[in-house]
């Protein structure tokens, strides 16, 4: 079953060219029209902004969107964890889209707040989901399966890259929908869906020399990690699958944050992992790092190739793809996977079953 795999964690990373391949598929079969959701009565067309609602990685996937949503479609969007928001009085426009990301689709948080979300008056839900048939796109109006096919280590990894598929998809279909997203920029879009399984191919075959690092976590008790902007959800996802598989504890910030507090926890004792491709934030990215290493903070940098890094002493580089654009958080989810895959290796922890953790989590 695990083929030439040692865990299901690295074979599912591994299935992600694939994986995405399948879940575009079904999108270009449909050319980001409603009809990919499930939408056949304008329920999309009515949505005057979007809450997502998620738990762990599906939440984070759920921040990237954010960035897509607002950016494309010119929708509000809000995300919040969905533990928190089922407890809560929130704030109610009922003309605007629930939407839950769950894996598994039985997460029991995530189907709470789907309830709750009702409860409040919301009109219309959907679900983005990698399990047919379970129980929270049975609860949903609308419904979106990503193809990633079984996801069986505990530490979600296909699942999340084929969701931000799902979810740029309907940044773009919101757009479209009100007229934001002309030809020539759909044209664009479908180009980068296009190229992203080859993209995510080139950062996987980086294995060798992200393990390479693997040492240099496995002896340290912390770790942080930085992004800006889009970049940012990423650089928390890395976090979450350090902390998860190897029991690290690491924390995720956006890098212009630094100066507001963790940059006093900075020191050679402290690796920091910074995802730092050439977007319009990076010069800001870069001025972080000065402050980090003015600190003796030792460096990881996950650079694309036209982001001009240098290795130095206290500054490892590891060039990604050449600069993939608005899809640029899928592919820089790879290596921070790989990454911790191989501290997990380094340090002999149980990769697909992390301890007081579980695939499906249906109690609170
Ligand atoms: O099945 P779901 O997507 O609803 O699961 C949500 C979280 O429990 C899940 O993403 C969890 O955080 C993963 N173990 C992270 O790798």
């Amino acid at each position: 079953e695990l083929g030439p795999y040692s865990h299901f964690m690295q074979k599912e990373i591994h299935e992600q060219p694939k994986a995405l391949s399948d879940t575009i598929d079904a999108v270009l079969g449909a050319g980001f029209s409603p009809a990919v959701f499930g939408d056949d009565s304008g329920r999309l067309a009515a949505a005057e902004g979007v809450k997502i609602l998620a738990c762990g990685t599906s939440y984070y996937a759920g921040l990237t969107a954010k960035y897509w949503i607002e950016a494309i479609a010119g929708l509000p969007c809000s995300v919040e964890v969905a533990s928190e928001y089922r407890y809560r009085d929130a704030y109610v426009n009922p003309a605007h889209l629930i939407v839950t990301l769950s894996q598994s689709g039985e997460t029991l948080d995530t189907m709470e707040a789907l309830k709750r979300a009702r409860e409040l008056g919301h009109r219309t839900a959907l679900s983005i989901c990698n399990v047919s048939e379970s129980a929270i796109p049975r609860a949903s109006d609308l419904v979106f399966y990503t193809r990633a096919g079984a996801e069986i280590g505990v530490a979600s990894t296909k699942a999340f890259t084929t969701q931000l598929v799902a979810l740029f998809t309907l940044a773009i279909t919101l757009g479209k929908q009100r007229g934001r997203v002309d030809a020539e920029a759909e044209a664009g879009y479908l180009e980068a869906l296009r190229y992203l399984p080859g993209s995510v191919q080139h950062a996987l075959n980086l294995e060798p020399q992200i393990s390479s690092w693997a040492q240099a976590f496995a002896s340290k008790q912390h770790a942080l990690f930085l992004g800006r902007g889009v970049h940012y959800p990423i650089a928390l996802e890395g976090a979450l699958k350090l902390k998860e598989i190897t029991y690290i504890h690491a924390e995720a910030y956006p890098a212009g944050e630094l100066k507001h507090g963790p940059l006093a926890l900075v020191d050679s004792d402290m690796p920091v992992v910074v995802i730092a491709p050439k977007d319009t934030l990076l010069e800001k990215v870069k001025s972080n790092m000065q402050e980090v290493r003015a600190r003796g903070g030792e460096l990881f940098v996950f650079a694309d190739l036209d982001s001009q890094f240098s290795d130095s002493d206290c500054v490892h580089v590891i060039r990604t793809p050449r600069h993939v654009g608005i899809l640029s958080p899928i592919v820089h989810t790879i290596p921070v996977q790989l990454l911790a895959y191989h501290v997990a290796l380094a340090k002999g922890t149980d990769v697909d079953k992390p301890r007081n953790l579980a695939k499906s989590v249906t109690v609170e």
